[in-house]
């Protein structure tokens, strides 16, 4: 049955204490009721230009850190910038590609690198991309537990993020990840028409007969 309840935490506080505890424009049309952090996550274009404590965003990366990984390798790196170093903020956000110019209003812009080979005998880390992926979700669903929200973005421009990695210490064993834009919630009416009408838009996913396939192909698990 496709739930559409909101999340009874709607009206707690995020754990941050700096806003109402977040949820989407529409409720997530989830087939079961989920964690409310996974309820009440997506991926918002209006975002508050308020800055973020750097201790709240240092419980997000603390979220990242305790991400599962293969070897325990922890081959994720985070390049932060904040309120509180505005000047590496602008860098990260002249790479954003116009389509994404809404997340420069984020009082912080998070760019992801990973390691592409193993520390310990030099070969390619074939799941590294993964374990950052699982880092930047654990990232993803502590900003909701804040009050926060962030949304990823690969709609940068990966060559000048490859430099900036560079610049700030990571080799050429570290290849580019994703850019992550977190704020307080904004206010809809700030973005433009097209922004708001995607913004507003019901959010849907494949159903998961579709995507879970149960003793294989043809048993679709009810
Ligand atoms: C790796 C990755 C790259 C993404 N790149 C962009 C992007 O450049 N711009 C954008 O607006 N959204 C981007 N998104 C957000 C997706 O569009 C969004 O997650 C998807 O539409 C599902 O919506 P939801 O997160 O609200 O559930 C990206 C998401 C991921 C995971």
């Amino acid at each position: 049955m496709i739930s559409h309840t909101r999340n009874p935490t709607h009206t707690n506080r995020g754990r941050s204490g700096l806003s109402p505890a977040v949820s989407p424009p529409h409720p997530t049309p989830s087939e079961a009721e989920l964690t409310p952090e996974i309820q009440n996550r997506w991926s918002p274009r209006a975002l508050s230009t308020r800055p973020v404590p750097r201790d709240v965003t240092r419980r997000l990366l603390e979220a990242a850190r305790w991400a599962p990984s293969s070897f325990n390798e922890q081959p994720w790196r985070f390049l932060i910038g904040d309120s509180e170093s505005p000047e590496f903020r602008e860098t990260l956000r002249d790479l954003l590609m116009d389509g994404n110019a809404w997340a420069r209003r984020a009082p912080v812009l998070i760019l992801s690198a990973w390691r592409s080979r193993l520390t310990k005998n030099d070969k390619p880390n074939r799941v590294a991309f993964r374990d950052l992926g699982a880092a930047e979700e654990n990232l993803l669903l502590q900003a909701v537990a804040e009050g926060l929200v962030a949304h990823q973005m690969g709609g940068f421009s990966v060559s000048d993020a490859e430099a900036v990695l560079r610049e700030h210490g990571l080799g050429s064993e570290f290849e580019v990840g994703v850019m992550t834009a977190i704020g307080l919630p904004g206010d809809v009416d700030s973005l433009d028409e097209s922004l708001r009408e995607r913004e507003l838009k019901p959010r849907g996913r494949k159903p998961l007969s579709e995507i879970a396939l149960f003793g294989g192909a043809g048993d679709n698990g009810d």
